[in-house]
């Protein structure tokens, strides 16, 4: 037999799109992005960029994380890792607004900025400025000898591989992976987490790879959800805690690709806005896990239902009260809160995907966006 692949094809490894192709890369990526650095035998983490400078991360006033896009999302998720883990107070920025915001900063301060490409303007200008305030730079980036890595003091790469499909996949999680490290490790050497804390932090993580490949074969389930909403014109997106970054970063990527315009919200700001544009016609996503405030998110649930909206959640396996009110759910396996949005991020990805496929989009190239926007 003849063997037919264009040259597109065999770079898409099989996949219709480089965003498919990347999503379904996330369990090698997440574990690229740990091997080496986690260390479950010897219990603990092993990253030279955060050892050499650790009085810097311990003594620091703060940690202020600039970013923009699905990397400030992803700075969103560290918020809560760090504060929850280390008990550091963190503050997160939009990389534009703080260039230009005359911001406080010293050199007690730590700057962690995060980026795929490395080369986001306004993220590099954030840089520079903290910097010649006196702050210690730290880099999380993707594509090796970027400017943004070569900008900054020290930082660690997150090995997700090269990222061609526009919206941004499997770079978020593997940002996610490395920003857990760090806050596992500043938790560990500040006395934060409880040596037995930690050693089941790194057990669960171990298991995510593995998780994330169950969420995608779920993908036909996720795919049915996406024909009946696809024709939606507005869509909200909910979560709560860790799940908040969660569902800003699940309604970006509809709209990226779809076009279809979505919000993300914390679940509990819904009555004080979103609430109002409630009827029949939208579908509401929203994340609640079994952790954290799941009680909280079922009575959010609840009044999206008493107002007739439609509701898909991504729920625990096993969940059955949130599974007799939603519409659909999409059941994510068991692990640590915090650990959650690496596996809640897999089915909005999917489904967003799925919907600007039969919307007939362009899914890696979406109109008016760029993959690296080096202008500011
Ligand atoms: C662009 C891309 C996004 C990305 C953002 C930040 O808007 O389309 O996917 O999240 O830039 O990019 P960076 O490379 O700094 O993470």
């Amino acid at each position: 037999q003849k063997l037919q692949m264009s040259l597109d094809q065999i770079e898409k490894g099989g996949y219709d799109h480089f965003m498919l192709k990347e999503i379904h890369e996330q369990p090698k990526a997440i574990t690229d992005t740990y091997r080496g650095r986690m260390l479950p035998i010897e219990n603990r983490i092993k990253m030279s960029s955060i050892e050499d400078n650790l009085d810097k991360f311990l003594n620091a006033n703060r940690i202020i994380i600039i970013a923009c896009g699905t990397s400030w999302h992803a700075g969103l998720v560290g918020e809560y890792l760090f504060e929850d883990m280390a008990r550091i107070p963190v503050e997160v920025e939009y990389a534009s607004e703080f260039r230009y915001r005359n911001p406080i900063i010293t050199n007690k301060d730590v700057v962690i900025a995060i980026s795929q490409s490395g080369e986001t303007a306004d993220t590099l200008a954030a840089i520079k400025l903290a910097k010649s305030k006196g702050a210690f730079v730290y880099g999380v980036c993707n594509v090796v000898g970027s400017s943004i890595a070569r900008e900054t003091h020290s930082g660690a790469y997150t090995h997700a591989g090269p990222e061609i499909g526009v919206a941004s996949t499997k770079a978020f999680t593997t940002q996610i992976t490395v920003l857990t490290l760090i806050a596992l490790k500043l938790g560990k050497a500040n006395g934060s987490l409880a040596p037995h804390t930690f050693k089941n932090y790194i057990q669960k993580m171990q298991l995510i790879p593995r998780q994330v490949e169950e969420l995608l074969n779920i993908d036909n389930h996720v795919k049915e959800i996406a024909a009946v909403y696809k024709d939606a014109k507005n869509c909200l997106y909910l979560g709560r805690g860790f799940n908040f970054p969660v569902a800003l970063e699940g309604a970006l990527k509809l709209k990226e690709i779809s076009y279809i315009h979505a919000e993300g919200y914390p679940a509990a700001e819904m009555k004080h806005g979103p609430i109002a544009l409630i009827d029949e016609n939208m579908p509401i996503f929203v994340i609640a896990t079994n952790k954290g405030h799941y009680e909280k998110v079922v009575s959010n649930i609840q009044e999206i239902k008493s107002r007739a909206g439609k509701i898909i959640a991504v729920v625990t396996e096993g969940d059955v009260q949130v599974k007799e009110i939603a519409d659909h759910v999409i059941e994510i396996p068991d692990t640590e809160e915090a650990l959650t949005p690496l596996l809640t991020t897999i089915p909005l990805q999917l489904l967003s995907y799925h919907i600007a496929v039969m919307l007939g989009k362009n899914v890696d190239q979406p109109r008016n966006l760029a993959k690296s926007v080096t202008v500011e």
